[in-house]
């Protein structure tokens, strides 16, 4: 156990205290409680910054109950299927967040798998919500299965990041998150939102404050821990202290690896900067009343189950989620739930997922195809025995197929019935002792500017 893992927790509600949770037990509290996901993550809303959101006057209205109330009759009151899943379990574990691969295809595989995994939209910029306001659905519409769902959105224009969010109220998203981290240079450079943000937190904070003034759901900020040589672990606590203090941030989901801005691709973005735990497990320490998601470089349950033993609150992965999604977040809801398995095979999968993929293609003119359908599925079958025949048939059937039965017709004859109709097996260990040596690690406390020139 590391030291930081008291501390961390003594102001977070009870919830995130229990490694292993019970899982009726945690469902009846929060029904019992009225909780909503709101409330089960964030700190309870007694703070001036949750009081602001609900831009209500008196502090004893936003009780947990009234605020749950409050929250319910908002959400219903703009959605438009009206089936929202009131109650959702904290997000100790979600999907992080990927352009062209979190699409609504793979949101809905991840569902069938999961049902507990939180899932974030891929990146979408103000500007194309804000330009694209009557084609909305094409880019915010996800089926009410999806929840909990967050949606991140990317820009450096105030009034567009404002309108965008108070654009997509009518989707009912969970949560509105803010990218701080994208290092591409289209996004990072011209467009000069994403990571570079980073530089500007006094501006990431006025953003904050305008999107959380235009949605009654929270907010959360994705970041990295630092730019280029930007890279200290008192500048990034700078950065969290301003925006968590000028806006109602509690929330942030720490990519642990800096992002260099010197031309090399985002992909190397992901792999060269070192990843450095002991920043975001310092963060913890000394940010108690804020809440922290870990990311980066986590590729198995047994992972994300020592991230948070050692005091993390939520851990989110991102590749291994696509790249595995069957023997990831097939054990997500058991093993980091304690919730009952779902108990499907993948041919079960398949089926739900034939349902779903047959009744979208071609919806918006040619878009989408049986390919952009296919593609979460690629990596449904990682490492089984007939994967790479499935795949060559795959390559083949995206010429001729039309619908997504047709496509499963030609090639799903190339994976074994065993194989299709077994449950998800144990999950392979992981690095279990990952966080093991952070503590001896952890960069000294952060003191704000401020504290250093009392104790002058
Ligand atoms: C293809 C791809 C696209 C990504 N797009 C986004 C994005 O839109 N917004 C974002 O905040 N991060 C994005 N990321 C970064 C991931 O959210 C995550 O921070 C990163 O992959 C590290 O987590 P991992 O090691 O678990 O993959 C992307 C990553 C990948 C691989």
């Amino acid at each position: 156990m590391v030291g930081v893992r008291s501390s961390a927790l003594t102001n977070v509600p009870t919830l995130y205290q229990r490694p292993a949770p019970d899982y009726a037990l945690l469902k009846g509290m929060m029904k019992f409680a009225g909780y909503s996901f709101a409330l089960s993550f964030h700190p309870m809303p007694t703070s001036n910054t949750i009081l602001n959101r609900c831009r209500l006057s008196h502090t004893n209205l936003c009780t947990p109950m009234f605020f749950s109330a409050y929250y319910t009759q908002k959400r219903q009151s703009h959605h438009n299927s009206g089936a929202v899943a009131k109650y959702y379990l904290p997000p100790w574990f979600s999907v992080a967040p990927m352009m062209d691969w979190t699409d609504n295809h793979y949101r809905t595989l991840a569902r069938i798998i999961s049902k507990h995994a939180w899932l974030y939209t891929e990146m979408v910029a103000a500007e194309t919500i804000v330009h694209q306001k009557d084609n909305l659905d094409r880019f915010l519409a996800f089926s009410p299965d999806q929840h909990p769902i967050v949606l991140q959105i990317g820009g450096s224009n105030i009034e567009n990041l404002a309108k965008a969010t108070e654009l997509a109220n009518v989707y009912c998203y969970d949560e509105i998150n803010l990218n701080c981290g994208c290092p591409s240079p289209r996004v990072a450079g011209h467009g000069c939102f994403g990571v570079s943000l980073m530089l500007n937190p006094k501006f990431v904070a006025e953003a904050m404050s305008a999107i959380a003034a235009n949605t009654n759901v929270p907010v959360s900020v994705k970041c990295r821990i630092g730019v280029d040589d930007h890279d200290s672990y008192d500048e990034l606590c700078d950065f969290i202290d301003m925006v968590s203090s000028l806006s109602p941030t509690k929330h942030f989901i720490i990519h642990s690896r800096k992002a260099l801005l010197n031309g090399i691709s985002p992909a190397e973005n992901r792999s060269i900067p070192p990843l450095k735990y002991e920043y975001f497990y310092g963060l913890l320490r000394d940010f108690p009343n804020l809440t922290f998601t870990i990311n980066g470089g986590i590729t198995s349950v047994d992972e994300v189950n020592a991230a948070r033993e050692a005091g993390a609150h939520g851990v989110m992965i991102g590749r291994a989620a696509y790249n595995n999604p069957w023997h990831i977040l097939g054990h997500v809801d058991t093993a980091i739930y304690g919730a009952p398995s779902s108990g499907l095979t993948r041919r079960q999968v398949l089926e739900k997922y034939l349902a779903y993929g047959d009744s979208v293609l071609g919806k918006y003119g040619y878009r989408p195809t049986v390919r952009d359908i296919v593609k979460p599925l690629l990596n449904l079958f990682h490492s089984a025995p007939g994967n790479g025949l499935w795949k060559r048939k795959a390559d083949a059937a995206f010429r001729n197929c039309t619908t997504i039965k047709s496509f499963f017709e030609e090639t799903l004859v190339a994976i074994p019935d065993t194989v299709l109709d077994s449950l998800v097996a144990e999950p392979s260990p992981g690095r279990g002792d990952l966080f093991a040596n952070v503590d001896s690690l952890l960069p000294p406390p952060y003191r704000t500017t401020e504290e250093i020139v009392i104790c002058a």
